[in-house]
């Protein structure tokens, strides 16, 4: 399990410089809206992942004024105890390790996985197969060793098939991409269809503590051809001369999605926004659960803003949830009601115009 101890920042968006050390599970981080409470949460995730879960632009995350952006971790997990540093100066990211020098930000996600929920987190379900996908395929990768070099095949594979169909490249020589293509597909297939079984298998009792509407959603796994009638190979040739008027490879797995159904209707036409948010939750949850089984290590989670769309109740479902999780977990909120649903092992941070203090 992934914990941070110790946790300091500096020249990050209105944040005055702090120090903050913890030996909590929950922290509940308070304040009124633009205190800095997503600011807070923001560091962490540029910490561990380079990137912040809001916007694009780093330049944006550094404080106006200031000449760097320093930010600092101390973090017990399954191999130990880490000291992870990250600083941006004059356009220029440095990152640490244990004191030394790295090159690959994927060390620190490594030592800091982190998992964040924030009021846009349900557009993975909304937004299109595509964010569904990209949802699947996060968890497919740690959880198979072999998924990533069969997707990047698989990646480049379509590319020069799509190339040569644009082109109008003769019929054999847009074949010969089928069978590398035909290769990573089935990889990615099975991998995919895998990970969707598991993650419904610990979706679902989850499903059921949340909210007693979404407890018979069932989650299933499209392929991105008619798997049941024809073969992908097959296809590709007969589809070869309506894949060459479009200019690309109309069937593969990366026209697959995850399928959400209630009694054979598709779920999210059916549900509320809020609903919504919970399945997109509760999802990531399980996610969360899967990480701890495959790698030995329990993400931390980034809750930003839970009640943005959630109502008392399935707020105080999801708090109470947390502790089976075993994660440590940062929720932001602009009053503390939820602090008394939080186990006791909890920390009260609260935060007044960028600058933060310990209630309790
Ligand atoms: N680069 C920057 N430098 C200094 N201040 C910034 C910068 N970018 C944003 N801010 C300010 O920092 C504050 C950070 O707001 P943040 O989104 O973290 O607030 P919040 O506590 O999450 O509020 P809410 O409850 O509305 O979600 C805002 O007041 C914003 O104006
Ligand atoms: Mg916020």
């Amino acid at each position: 399990m992934a914990k941070i101890s110790r946790l300091s920042l500096a020249g990050l968006r209105n944040l005055a410089p702090v120090a903050l050390d913890t030996d909590s599970m929950n922290i509940l981080i308070t304040g009124s809206n633009g205190a800095g409470k997503t600011a807070l949460l923001e560091g962490i995730s540029l910490l561990a992942t380079g990137r912040s879960f809001r916007e694009s632009r780093l330049q944006r995350c550094q404080q106006w004024q200031a000449t760097q952006l320093t930010l600092y971790a101390e973090v017990d997990n399954c191999q130990g105890q880490h000291k992870l540093g990250w600083q941006r100066y004059k356009q220029n990211t440095q990152l640490r390790l244990n004191g030394e020098q790295i090159t690959s930000q994927a060390q620190l996600a490594r030592q800091l996985p982190i998992q964040v929920f924030s009021p846009e987190s349900h557009d993975l379900l909304t937004h299109g197969p595509n964010e569904r996908r990209r949802f699947l395929d996060w968890g497919a990768f740690y959880q198979e060793a072999s998924f990533l070099p069969a997707w990047r095949r698989y990646q480049h594979a379509l590319k020069q098939r799509n190339h040569a169909l644009k082109q109008q490249r003769p019929d054999n020589e847009i074949a010969l991409w089928n069978a590398p293509l035909w290769d990573a597909a089935q990889q990615i297939h099975q991998t995919r269809s895998k990970y969707t079984a598991l993650l419904a298998e610990t979706a679902t009792p989850l499903l059921a503590q949340v909210s007693d509407s979404l407890q018979n959603i069932q989650l299933s796994y499209q392929a991105g051809w008619p798997e049941h009638e024809t073969t992908l190979m097959t296809l590709w040739h007969q589809q070869l001369a309506h894949d060459r008027q479009l200019g690309y490879t109309q069937a593969g797995p990366h026209r697959a999605d995850l399928k959400l159904r209630i009694e054979d209707r598709d779920a999210l036409s059916l549900l509320s926004r809020g609903q919504q948010k919970l399945l997109a939750l509760t999802l990531m949850l399980a996610q969360a659960q899967l990480l701890r089984n495959a790698i030995q290590e329990t993400p931390i989670l980034l809750l930003d803003d839970l009640a943005a769309e959630l109502d008392a109740q399935h707020q105080a479902r999801v708090l109470t949830l947390l502790p089976s999780l075993n994660t440590q977990t940062f929720l932001t909120a602009t009053n503390e009601d939820s602090l008394k649903l939080l186990s006791t092992q909890r920390q009260h941070w609260h935060l007044e115009q960028g600058n933060i203090r310990i209630i309790q």
